[in-house]
């Protein structure tokens, strides 16, 4: 670790109090001077460090995503990498790029501020304007000799553990879940999940899935056709993204670790916003109707059909 990320490392444990420049010299073994070379490199990266000559440093916090901060905060329970920028087309396309020249054995983690190309499910847009949200892929690799993944497990298992971290953020918000892959507040979508996978079928040497998140937290700058749609979950907080993130990838980790066994899946139907409801289900260019009776071991949505039979969907889209 450099003197810059030692540095950083005192000062978020130790956020909003200050600390004596000989206490930070001493601790880091280096001399005043770096000190103040250090945090005058942090301060170039955006962290806002106060300075007054009695009492020493103080660290306030940073308003852009910044790799280093997330892993300290992740404390050792997301061990892959963590990329990110300030603005990116989309993180999923970046994700795609790293894996055509890398294979990763750990998950790898790529973030930005803002997305000028963000998409969901179908190809279409996510808006995802400057730091009114949380974007962020993650590569999970997958052992190509092991079975196929279940993806309509997985992208529910990603959604419980994304729920959970926002209850724990906003205690007084209640989510719920649209099957299969939205979390609305308030009759309004916050968060999209879009799992998306690459196999190498025929080399059978690299596989991966990777699953972008993007959480409106506040939609400020939304054009107002986007922002009636649109939900946020608190327009007028300001949300230490950078934590945020950590317990993300903290949750997600820890749920996919033993996504197989659907241990989440009660948590997910008991705040499904579809189940015991007539749902509308788009399948490509079909539909099916009928009362939504289950979230079946897979992941799939169950629909009870007008003649009474029951019919398990793994993917689809809930239009009503
Ligand atoms: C959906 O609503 O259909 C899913 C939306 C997924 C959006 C996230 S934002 C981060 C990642 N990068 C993208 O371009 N899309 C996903």
């Amino acid at each position: 670790m450099g003197t810059k990320d030692e540095l950083l490392k005192i000062f978020l444990i130790n956020e909003q109090q200050w600390i004596s420049g000989s206490q930070l010299a001493e601790r880091l073994k280096i001399s005043r001077e770096s000190i103040w070379k250090g945090v005058a490199a942090l301060r170039r990266q955006g962290h806002q460090i106060e300075s007054q000559r009695a009492l020493g440093y103080r660290y306030l916090g940073t308003d852009h995503l910044d790799a280093a901060v997330i892993k300290m905060q992740t404390r050792d329970e997301f061990n892959g990498e963590i990329h990110t920028a300030s603005s990116i087309d989309s993180t999923q396309n970046w994700a795609k790029q790293y894996l055509s020249s890398h294979q990763p054995s750990q998950p790898v983690a790529f973030l930005a501020d803002q997305q000028t190309a963000g998409y969901g499910r179908r190809g279409r847009q996510f808006y995802s304007p400057q730091k009114t949200g949380l974007y962020f892929s993650l590569v999970l690799p997958h052992n190509p000799m092991s079975a196929l993944p279940k993806i309509g497990l997985l992208t529910t298992g990603v959604a419980v553990a994304v729920g959970r971290v926002l209850k724990q953020t906003f205690p007084d918000r209640d989510f719920s879940y649209k099957w299969v892959n939205d979390i609305y507040m308030n009759g309004h979508k916050v968060c999209g999940i879009l799992t998306e996978a690459t196999l190498e079928l025929e080399s059978a040497s690299s596989a991966a899935l990777i699953v972008g998140i993007g959480i409106n937290l506040s939609t400020v700058d939304f054009p107002a056709a986007v922002a009636q749609k649109a939900g946020s979950i608190a327009p007028e907080q300001t949300i230490d993204r950078n934590q945020l993130a950590a317990r993300l990838l903290a949750a997600i980790m820890n749920v996919y670790s033993e996504y197989d066994s659907g241990k989440f899946l009660p948590e997910y139907r008991a705040h499904s916003l579809v189940l015991n409801r007539p749902v509308v289900l788009k399948i490509g260019n079909d539909e099916a109707a009928g009362k939504a009776v289950d979230i079946d071991d897979q992941g799939g949505l169950v629909l009870e059909l007008a003649d009474g039979t029951k019919k398990s969907f793994i993917s689809g889209e809930v239009t009503k």
